[in-house]
């Protein structure tokens, strides 16, 4: 499938004591990311699914859940009411249990997402890849907003693209740490298709200008 640009904010960056009006105020926006993180994955807890599920009203757009967990084989179905769940392959048994955790959340109506820490190499999954719709790099170490984009993981998102391409897939490929109107330029040029950002949209009180920056980089 033709490259894609979706820009995806993530609500970790935004005030959770407003969060209905931190999603309004991101109008522009294709998708909205939703990072859950349990304090064992990573080294911060965010919130989970009751919060996650207080947001579906108040939107129509894609909700992309995130999770940053351990025994996501346990807790992702409970995620299949959002339009994409992704989980990380650090955190199952190899590519076999990746596999077999996205045909869980594909059977039970949602879209699969298997996501790598920066340094996760990304060729075991390169012959699995119609088994997800979604592949998350992180450009950043999963765990907080606010870092500084890693341009080394672009490599991976190239493979990703280069075998996407040959065997003409459907799978996204999303990116997901540090992203702005600058860092959106070389991740474009690598073949990204889902900007994930968090600090540098809700950072700014126009959040739509920044999201249209993201936007017009990233397909120029
Ligand atoms: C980090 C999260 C990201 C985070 C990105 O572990 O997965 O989605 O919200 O934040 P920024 O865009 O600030 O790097
Ligand atoms: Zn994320």
């Amino acid at each position: 499938m033709t490259q894609r640009t979706i820009i995806a904010p993530s609500i970790l960056a935004s005030d959770f004591a407003r969060l209905a009006d931190e999603v309004h105020s991101v109008e522009a926006a294709d998708w909205l990311h939703i990072d859950v993180m349990d304090g064992h994955f990573v080294p911060n807890l965010s919130f989970g699914l009751p919060v996650a599920t207080c947001l579906r009203p108040h939107t129509n757009k894609h909700l992309d859940v995130h999770l940053m967990i351990e025994d996501p084989e346990r807790w992702a179905p409970d995620y299949a009411e959002f339009d994409s769940v992704t989980f990380h392959l650090e955190a199952v048994d190899g590519v076999d249990g990746a596999c077999r955790l996205a045909r869980v959340l594909r059977e039970a109506g949602t879209k699969a997402g298997i996501a790598v820490k920066p340094k996760t190499p990304v060729e075991p999954l390169l012959e699995h890849l119609g088994e997800f719709d979604i592949v998350l790099v992180m450009s950043v170490e999963p765990g907080f907003g606010g870092q500084k984009f890693m341009p080394e993981v672009l490599p991976k998102v190239e493979a990703l693209r280069a075998r996407i391409d040959q065997e003409d897939l459907d799978t996204l490929i999303e990116i997901d740490g540090g992203i702005d109107a600058n860092t959106a330029a070389p991740s474009a040029a690598a073949g990204v298709d889902i900007y994930v950002a968090g600090s540098s949209v809700f950072g700014h009180t126009d959040r739509n200008a920044q999201v249209e920056a993201i936007r017009s980089t990233a397909s120029a």
